[in-house]
């Protein structure tokens, strides 16, 4: 297997859509507009940008390095770098990372689908307390969550097994620019609402009086989570690229593609939410709770428009979704097809199944089956907080660490000016951020996170 050519994405515009598919997700439509609006709007997006521009970019050009350079999965491509030290671990955390993190996203991604049939079957309306009985019935009971979030694993299995062109690719293609069209179509519609201007104001006057350590440490930690760093998604995506790939350029572009679609999602949703005096909530609440409420009431006067924004929004979430978990799937498959030397079929049929077990008991402790705790919190809860506040900064952090000091200097200058072709001018302030600015400003967010600063 190790003789024969990689499979490849097959034009430049494929490898930004699938990168930008796995980066654009629900980190953007649903966790970056209720951290704006806890963290006191534009000032909290000013934050966010600065840390996406000093410590995403240099930690996907790393990711990138890596994965092309390995041309295999995550754990293989560390491993190859390392020359057998421990280093190599990096790589398998990113799989562990992976079968965690598609445990409860799948969940929510369910969640988004039975959100969609709402919508349509017309069950998202009523009173504030009846949209959020709806959510905690559905959300706390045994098999209707457990069945979606199996549903939504197994749509993604039918885009794997398709293999890189003709399933990831072909799928990024088609449903990323709908998800933008879909984005188009809400904010226009969200910012002519009365009184619209004011959640447009919150967004871009920043207000720094609300800025604490915390603020910068949650744009630091969010700018991780939505760009997919930390876990080998970035790399698997990267073994998949060609040797003409300008990996500091891609980078610089897939950044502002999920900067620009996170901003536009605070363009849907806050001038909705403030044009009928609904502040943006906090946690799931906010898109299944605040938002179908917020919808119902902006659109009152003409209710066929609010029935027709709820569909498309929660379609728009599932497509956000479907395209990170296809990434996320795809580091698993990868990882046992190559090397457990098993048909990608079975190795996609073997993440799905365990996606679905892991997913199940994520549902499960979220209430039907409430002794499935750990440390007194939901395993749903548990996952997230150690995938997202834990392993992903922990494996940015060993990455830039790897790159920076470890791996010879000579290989990182090949890959990034893809041997002497390109000019690299950028060069040294990118090896001066993963060498020193990158690790010293993870350590401080994973320092803070654990409560140790
Ligand atoms: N970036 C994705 C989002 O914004 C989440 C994700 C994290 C996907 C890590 C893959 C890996 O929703």
């Amino acid at each position: 297997m190790a003789h024969t050519e990689r499979v490849k994405f097959g034009s430049k515009l494929g490898i930004i859509l699938a990168t930008a598919g796995s980066a654009v997700g629900l980190g953007n439509i649903w966790r970056f507009p209720y951290m704006t609006g806890e963290n006191g709007g534009a000032a909290f997006i000013i934050l966010y940008l600065v840390c996406v521009f000093i410590l995403g970019i240099p930690c996907m050009i790393s990711e990138f390095i890596i994965g092309r350079h390995g041309a295999s999965n995550v754990a293989q491509a560390y491993n190859k770098l390392s020359n057998g030290t421990l280093w190599r671990i990096i790589g398998f955390m990113g799989v562990l990372t992976g079968f965690l993190i598609i445990g409860y996203y799948a969940v929510v991604s369910g969640w988004c689908l039975q959100y969609i049939f709402g919508s349509a079957a017309g069950h998202l309306k009523g009173d504030s307390a009846y949209i959020n009985e709806y959510f905690i019935n559905f959300s706390q009971s045994t098999w209707k969550p457990i069945l979606w979030t199996i549903a939504f694993l197994f749509l993604t299995h039918f885009i794997i097994i398709r293999g890189v062109q003709k399933g990831i690719e072909w799928a990024s293609k088609l449903l990323m620019p709908v998800l933008f069209i879909l984005l188009l179509i809400i904010v226009v519609a969200s910012c002519l609402l009365p009184n619209a201007i004011e959640g447009i104001r919150f967004l871009f006057m920043p207000d720094f009086s609300k800025v604490t350590s915390d603020t910068f440490l949650g744009a630091l930690g969010q700018a991780f989570f939505s760009l997919s760093i930390g876990m080998g998604c970035i790399c698997t995506y990267a073994s998949y690229f060609s040797r003409d790939t300008n990996l500091a350029k891609s980078a610089v572009h897939i950044s502002l593609i999920d900067s620009f679609i996170a901003i536009l999602a605070g363009l849907m949703i806050f001038p909705a939410a403030f044009s009928v005096n609904v502040q943006p909530d906090s946690g799931p609440s906010l898109i299944f709770i605040t938002l179908p409420n917020v919808f119902l009431q902006a659109f009152s006067s003409v209710p066929v428009v609010g029935y027709i924004i709820s569909l498309l929004f929660y379609s728009l979430l599932s497509l956000a979704a479907l395209t990170s978990l296809i990434s996320l799937h795809e580091v698993c498959t990868a990882f046992i097809h190559e090397e457990f030397r098993l048909s990608r079929r079975r190795a996609a049929l073997i993440v799905t199944l365990t996606g679905s077990v892991i997913g199940a008991f994520c549902s499960l402790s979220l209430g039907a089956w409430d002794g499935l705790q750990l440390f007194g919190k939901p395993l749903f809860d548990i996952f997230d907080f150690v995938t997202g506040q834990i392993l992903l900064p922990l494996g940015g952090f060993f990455t830039c660490l790897f790159l920076g000091w470890y791996v010879p200097k000579k290989i990182l200058k090949d890959e990034y000016t893809n041997w002497g072709t390109l000019r690299g001018t950028l060069f040294g302030i990118y090896l001066f951020c993963i060498r020193i600015v990158c690790p010293i400003c993870i350590a401080i967010i994973f320092m803070h996170q654990l409560g140790w600063i």
